[in-house]
């Protein structure tokens, strides 16, 4: 498989409600007819809040011993298919989903949650969701878009910033989405909401609150075996886990592993515009409980 290297930067425009560009939009009836299995996991995240480490994680503690070949020679995103993803030369995240043989599915979503197609809630799927901190999910994304050309064109990092404040980033506003899946934590018992300064902090910790969520009784040293092999640096080197085999990435612009730390947004952030956020998240953020550590 191989994505076309013609791929060019999409354009932005409103859809449901939020900013998306057509990648993500063009097979929206299929995305939103998926019919989703009671043993589906889906993996939902605003983008880069450490949607590639969780899916890794979770490949590990279902496949990571059965299924030596998927280890080696199947990269992380046809394991975990991205549900709404439509590139051209590329097959579509829902065909990918559909044509996975091995159980449960891994299914990965960066659709905010009133846009998650209906049958994973009709069939009480598992929903592993995982929230970064505002400012360092921003830089992280601002870079991801500078060397990812099926994104859209950042501008430079004060424009990303006021853009991504105003939630014209694709998939919407960050507040909403990180909010509104907190909010469904309350009625729907199925869904683990994580956060990336944890796994940062403690990820052992976090693997095994993830399998007790699961139901998984996998044993103390296959964790911490778990835990060591999804650690950034080892992530960063495996090329089924860096994306280093997707053409529309330029890794001499930015890696995809970049950085892997909570705080990095103190090297981006000026003064003032870390004054303006916090003015400004203080009052999105007003109305929820959910809280965020921007250090560790
Ligand atoms: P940075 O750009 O801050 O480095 P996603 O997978 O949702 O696109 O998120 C990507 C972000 O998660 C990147 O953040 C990436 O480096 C980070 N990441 C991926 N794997 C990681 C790991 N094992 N440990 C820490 N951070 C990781």
């Amino acid at each position: 498989i191989t994505l076309l290297k013609s791929v060019t930067r999409p354009e932005v425009f409103e859809f449901e409600g939020i900013s998306m560009v057509r990648f993500f939009t063009d097979n929206w009836e299929k995305v939103q007819n998926f019919q989703a299995r009671p043993d589906d996991i889906l993996v939902a995240t605003y983008p880069k809040a450490g949607t590639t480490w969780a899916s890794y994680i979770l490949d590990l503690l279902y496949f990571g011993n059965v299924a030596p070949e998927r280890q080696t020679a199947m990269p992380i995103f046809l394991r975990v298919p991205f549900l709404e993803s439509f590139f051209p030369g590329f097959p579509a995240g829902v065909e990918l989903a559909d044509n996975l043989s091995t159980t449960p599915r891994l299914i990965k979503t960066h659709l905010p949650v009133q846009l998650v197609p209906k049958s994973f809630w009709e069939q009480n799927c598992k929903v592993v969701y995982i929230a970064r901190n505002a400012k360092d999910n921003a830089v992280s994304y601002f870079h991801f878009e500078r060397m990812n050309v099926g994104q859209p064109e950042p501008g430079d990092w004060n424009n990303f910033l006021q853009n991504f404040m105003e939630g014209k980033k694709v998939f919407g506003p960050w507040y909403d989405h990180v909010c509104g899946y907190w909010e469904k934590k309350q009625t729907y018992s199925n869904l683990h909401y994580m956060f990336f300064e944890d796994m940062v902090e403690d990820t052992g910790r976090e693997v095994e609150r993830l399998c007790s969520f699961l139901g998984l009784s996998t044993p103390i040293e296959e964790r911490e075996r778990i835990t060591e092999s999804t650690h950034f640096e080892k992530m960063k080197e495996n090329k089924m886990t860096n994306y280093s085999t997707v053409p529309v990435m330029d890794f001499k612009i930015s890696p995809f592993m970049r950085k892997g730390k909570v705080g990095d947004w103190k090297n981006h952030f000026t003064v003032a515009q870390n004054e303006q956020f916090d003015e400004h998240y203080k009052q999105k953020m007003k109305n929820t409980s959910l809280q965020f550590r921007t250090e560790i």
